[in-house]
């Protein structure tokens, strides 16, 4: 199982202070460096963390870009032409803190089919961020999808007997996404407590985590980050 580490909240510490760093191709390079397979972000219609810049440079310089985005005439175009190596479609509101709640496939079938047939003629492959839902799984399947992202948080957010219903709805998904002939990934919430469950999830091939691993980046990194500080300060003389 490979992992996608998504960097936006690497560019949200950036945006918040409309400053240049820290810069998120910077982090993407080291996730690789420390084995991350691929690496995701997420072009927001509002451009609240990562920018038509940030997509552009990660394009290049990174192995596997995984590009999130929403259905959109905008997006669409924007990936068709720097042609990342994959796509997720997420469903989109700018209101929300973060994406909730997976894409509806079946109420916009046709939309989202001629969407995934666009980027497969461009050689991108796609893959929708959905509820471990049949029907959705099924809509996934027959709108041609090459993998299915199944959306964690509901289990990332349980706790005890709820959260033990989220892992089985999550394990069933996998497994009927397969019969189907659909890859599975999976991703939202996932950290470092909440692993052991997803470990149980049949079938998968990629998990796409951020906030938590941005999170202890900055926990485990903070210590160097102050001493190297320091360390300049020491050439003061006056
Ligand atoms: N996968 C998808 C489709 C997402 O929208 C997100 C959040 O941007 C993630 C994975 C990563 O979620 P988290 O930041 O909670 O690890």
């Amino acid at each position: 199982m490979n992992l996608g580490v998504n960097v936006d909240h690497v560019a949200t510490v950036r945006q918040a202070r409309r400053a240049k760093l820290p810069s998120p191709v910077t982090a993407a390079i080291a996730c690789e460096k420390a084995g991350a397979w691929g690496i995701t972000a997420h072009l927001r219609e509002d451009r609240r963390h990562i920018n038509d810049a940030d997509i552009r440079e990660l394009v290049k310089v990174v192995k596997r870009l995984n590009m999130e985005m929403a259905v959109t005439e905008e997006m669409l175009d924007i990936a068709c032409e720097i042609k990342p190596h994959s796509c997720c479609l997420v469903p989109e509101k700018r209101q929300e803190l973060t994406t909730e709640g997976g894409l509806d496939v079946v109420s916009r079938q046709t939309y989202i089919e001629s969407a995934v047939k666009r980027l497969h003629e461009n050689g991108i492959i796609v893959s929708l961020f959905i509820d471990p839902v049949e029907e959705q799984i099924q809509a996934a399947s027959d709108v041609g999808s090459d993998y299915i992202e199944l959306h964690t948080g509901a289990y990332a957010n349980a706790e005890g007997e709820a959260q033990q219903k989220e892992l089985d709805r999550l394990r069933e998904g996998a497994g009927f996404a397969t019969s189907l002939g659909l890859k599975v990934n999976a991703g939202h919430g996932i950290d470092y407590e909440n692993m052991a469950g997803i470990l149980t999830i049949p079938h998968l091939h990629e998990l796409n985590i951020g906030h938590s691993i941005v999170g202890r980046s900055i926990e485990v990194g903070i210590g160097q980050a102050v001493k190297e500080m320091c360390d300049l300060m020491k050439a003061y003389k006056l």
